[in-house]
């Protein structure tokens, strides 16, 4: 294929944000013969945000090269967390580009020549839970389309951000969604409400597909129905249009939360402490070990992550960072950094 100029011709520095979830409901069915789960899970974003600078520079040699640096911003992260994070095109980040540019080319429209740099300032924390290292991936699909003039349609642009991981479709238009199948398939749910929620955020990570693992064996009876029992998903998105957080609270839920504190025992106690320091509710996040609190106010939640953070014993203080936020169902992405 001819590479076309024109795509090699618009250098540009691109800023982007990209915000992390929480899941408010997740049911999970049994293992499906592809490797997966079926899921039933309500996504919602949180204004915690790795901040991403890309730099698009003619490539002379008519070739595409990505490189992607990562800097650790994490609060009360140690540097060596660092060290875990993939380099280069391993990272989803620069794999989300490449993808990119091998859709485009199938198009069989023009190929993307350019020198590509991706900056990531982490501020989420990685293998956490809270799908950091997926909307990092989906902010450089949401910045290249629009830097390249929206070249894939948005078949092709929801196709490739699924091969890229379940979580990343949510992250090309982060807000409230509920996602089926593995996660993939979505139903945006229009919000103009946050909720008032304290995180909790533990320095280890979790992998995700060790939690899965851990589920098959402790939770799921091989005749267990597919799809997955909603069992309060109607419930809680009536309460989140209409009811309090009161009403909320109870309808929360995350079938993975039994793997995850089978593997780390210690995320129990940031949930009892959350529990203890004033939340209606707490729950593990995702895969975790992230959880989240719903407070009853935001005016509280600050209140509350300093008295959870006093009751967590004193050989936990230092490896957990309280934070309170509001959640971001309608997510906009705010000034670009
Ligand atoms: O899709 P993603 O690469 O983020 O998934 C990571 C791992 O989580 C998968 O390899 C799989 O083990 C597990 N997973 C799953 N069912 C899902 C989503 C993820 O079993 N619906």
């Amino acid at each position: 294929m001819t590479p076309v100029p024109e795509a090699a011709a618009q250098p540009g520095t691109l800023g982007v944000r990209a915000p992390a979830k929480i899941n408010l409901f997740l049911a999970v069915g049994p293992l499906r013969p592809d490797g997966y789960h079926e899921l039933l899970t309500l996504f919602e974003a949180v204004p915690l945000e790795d901040i991403l600078t890309i730099k698009v520079r003619p490539a002379f040699d008519q070739s595409l090269s990505i490189r992607v640096r990562t800097r650790l911003r994490t609060a009360g992260r140690g540097r060596r967390r660092g060290e875990d994070l993939p380099k280069g095109i391993d990272n989803l980040a620069g794999r989300a580009a490449r993808l990119y540019a091998d859709a485009v080319s199938a198009r069989g429209e023009r190929a993307l020549v350019a020198r590509i740099e991706i900056h990531i300032e982490k501020h989420i924390p990685v293998a956490a839970g809270l799908g950091g290292g997926s909307s990092d991936a989906a902010a450089v699909l949401r910045a290249f389309q629009n830097h390249f003039g929206r070249v894939l349609d948005e078949t092709s642009l929801l196709q490739t951000a699924a091969a890229l991981g379940s979580d990343v479709p949510f992250f090309l238009s982060p807000g409230r969604a509920v996602g089926r199948s593995r996660g993939e398939d979505l139903t945006p749910v229009p919000a103009a409400r946050g909720l008032p929620l304290v995180l909790g955020l533990p320095s280890f990570g979790l992998r995700t597909s060790e939690v899965y693992r851990r589920f098959d064996r402790i939770a799921v009876p091989p005749e267990a129905p597919l799809p997955p029992p909603a069992g309060g998903l109607d419930d809680l998105l009536a309460a989140l249009t209409r009811g309090t957080p009161a009403d909320i609270a109870v309808f929360l839920r995350n079938d993975l939360q039994p793997a995850a504190l089978a593997l780390r025992p210690e995320i129990d106690v940031v949930l009892r402490a959350l529990r203890e320091a004033g939340c209606l509710n707490a729950l593990v996040s995702g895969s975790g070990p992230s959880v989240f609190g719903l407070a009853p106010r935001i005016e509280e939640a600050e209140g509350i992550a300093d008295r959870a953070h006093r009751l967590l014993p004193p050989a936990m203080k230092s490896g957990v960072v309280f934070r309170p936020v509001m959640s971001a169902p309608a997510w906009s992405g705010g000034p670009e950094p």
